[in-house]
């Protein structure tokens, strides 16, 4: 989609149509030019209100309030009409006069974000007509004067937007088309005209480096495992930050098989690999100033004569064992070595996405990430990001009773608790323990379980991958 900022009069633009967003307590702002059409149908200009007048040519879109977010949902809706009418352009106003370039950011990530349809496996495609969206100066406080920075903030809004769809389509694909290796060519893909750089391990160097946790996950697959690390290095960064993210590319529970119901969507269990792949794509697009690295480990839980077993002892990176209660807690087990691996990079900064627990989904609901860490302040600048990019995040307490349920009479850690209760936080307390001790403050650990997959659209995300992650660390980034 062609979206663009145009410094002219909203009367000077030719368009199919014109938008309209409305705040409810605006209904009688000069804008808002059919109010007695409007009224005949009960608009009122409250949240997710939609009248579109084709002989006016305009469309009207109430909105819940001038919140970034808000505009977000207000775009997606725009789109989500005007799919199933055949107009091909359209053009807006500013409604967000107090901050326009949040707004404009706002607006074309509810745009893209809303225009998104994965249709790889449908034998008929469904295309959107609408190609064109221009985006007036014309503003309710007045024209807006400052075109470059509108300028800049939809091409902001745009790569982000962008790099979340990206994520969207990884994790939407099959678990037979997406094998670890295929996360490599994507990954290799990637780095192709960015300035990006890429080193793939195989399965050798696993070996070598020691990582038997990441090794025994793969040991049942036909598909050797991946260990893939991108860089962004800019001169003269500002800080070192390490992405780090579970590439489980089937998540079939292993010897501990997961019942069919819970299987399936477990192709959503690269969710956390895939958003670090869209996380790189706009930090390069975006030049941000931070040296970062995207370190993904990619593999396939599957079951087979080769399996590792409940009761198996394995050795990770940094020497600790771990006894194997239950193979369906395999994503700990990758991460474990990838964060030891991370660690040599001498990092300011490790944070983990993965789609970790059923028991973080159980805690805060499908629509959220779950944030842990031993470090207050670096979770609630996470969740102010989150605040900022539209992503839902909630923090799950650390407390050291938790920690005592991972003991094991056998090795020196169990991979899952003695208790019933808590999973999403002894998940992360594992994880914990193999954070050096110089290192418990720089790490954040996120569980994006939840909002990775979800079966029925909400907001902007449509059915299936939302790309949880992308917009909430690209915000957290910027913010350095
Ligand atoms: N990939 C799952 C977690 C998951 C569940 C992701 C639902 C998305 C939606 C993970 O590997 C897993 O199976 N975790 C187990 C842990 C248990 C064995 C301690 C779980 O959550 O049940
Ligand atoms: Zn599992
Ligand atoms: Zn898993």
């Amino acid at each position: 989609m062609n979206i663009q900022i145009v410094d002219k009069k909203l009367s000077q633009i030719k368009a199919d149509l014109e938008v309209v967003f409305v705040l409810g307590k605006k209904l009688k702002h000069k804008w808002v030019k059919d109010l007695a059409l409007l009224g005949e149908q009960g608009f009122k200009g409250g949240d997710g209100e939609v009248v579109y007048l084709p002989h006016k040519k305009k469309l009207y879109i109430g909105i819940a309030s001038e919140k970034h977010n808000d505009l977000r949902e207000a775009a997606a809706l725009c789109v989500q009409v005007l799919k199933k009418k055949k107009v091909r352009s359209v053009k807006l106003g500013l409604y967000y006069d107090k901050l326009p370039e949040t707004g404009v950011k706002a607006i074309t990530e509810g745009l893209i974000l809303g225009a998104y349809n994965f249709n790889k496996y449908k034998s008929k495609k469904d295309k959107l007509s609408l190609n064109k969206l221009i985006i007036s100066t014309e503003a309710y406080g007045g024209k807006i004067e400052d075109v470059n920075k509108l300028q800049n903030a939809l091409d902001e809004g745009r790569i982000i937007a962008e790099a979340t769809n990206y994520t969207r389509d990884i994790v939407n694909q099959t678990p037979s088309d997406i094998t670890p290796l295929k996360l490599t060519e994507i990954a290799e893909e990637l780095v192709k005209d960015k300035k990006l750089e890429i080193i793939v391990y195989g399965e050798k160097y696993l070996e070598k480096e020691g990582m038997g946790a990441f090794l025994a996950v793969s040991k049942a697959s036909p598909y050797p495992p991946q260990l893939i690390h991108v860089k962004h290095k800019p001169d003269n960064p500002k800080a070192k930050i390490i992405l780090v993210g579970k590439g489980v590319t089937y998540d079939t529970g292993g010897l501990s098989l997961k019942p069919s119901e819970g299987m399936r969507t477990m192709k959503s269990d690269k969710g956390g690999a895939s958003a670090v792949l869209g996380i790189m794509q706009a930090v390069s697009r975006l030049n941000l100033p931070c040296e970062v690295h995207g370190i993904i480990g990619a593999v396939e839980n599957a079951i087979g004569r080769h399996a590792y077993k409940p009761d198996d002892v394995l050795t990770a990176k940094n020497g600790k064992t771990i006894e194997v209660k239950n193979t369906d807690a395999e994503g700990r087990l990758v991460l474990a070595d990838c964060l030891v691996y991370a660690q040599e990079l001498k990092p300011d900064y490790i944070i983990d996405l993965a789609t970790l627990t059923g028991a973080c989904v159980v805690a805060l609901g499908e629509y959220t990430i779950g944030v842990m860490g031993n470090n207050n302040e670096f979770k609630k600048n996470i969740i102010a990001a989150g605040g900022k990019s539209g992503e839902f995040t909630a923090e799950l307490p650390f407390n050291k009773y938790l920690a005592e349920l991972l003991k094991s009479d056998v090795a020196d850690i169990s991979n899952i608790s003695s208790g019933r209760w808590g999973g999403a936080i002894t998940a992360a307390l594992f994880l914990d323990e193999f954070i050096d001790k110089k290192n418990k403050d720089k790490w954040v650990h996120l569980d994006i379980a939840g909002p990775a997959f979800v079966e029925k659209p909400w907001g902007y995300n449509p059915y299936g991958a939302s790309g949880a992650g992308v917009r909430l660390i690209v915000e957290w980034i910027k913010s350095l």
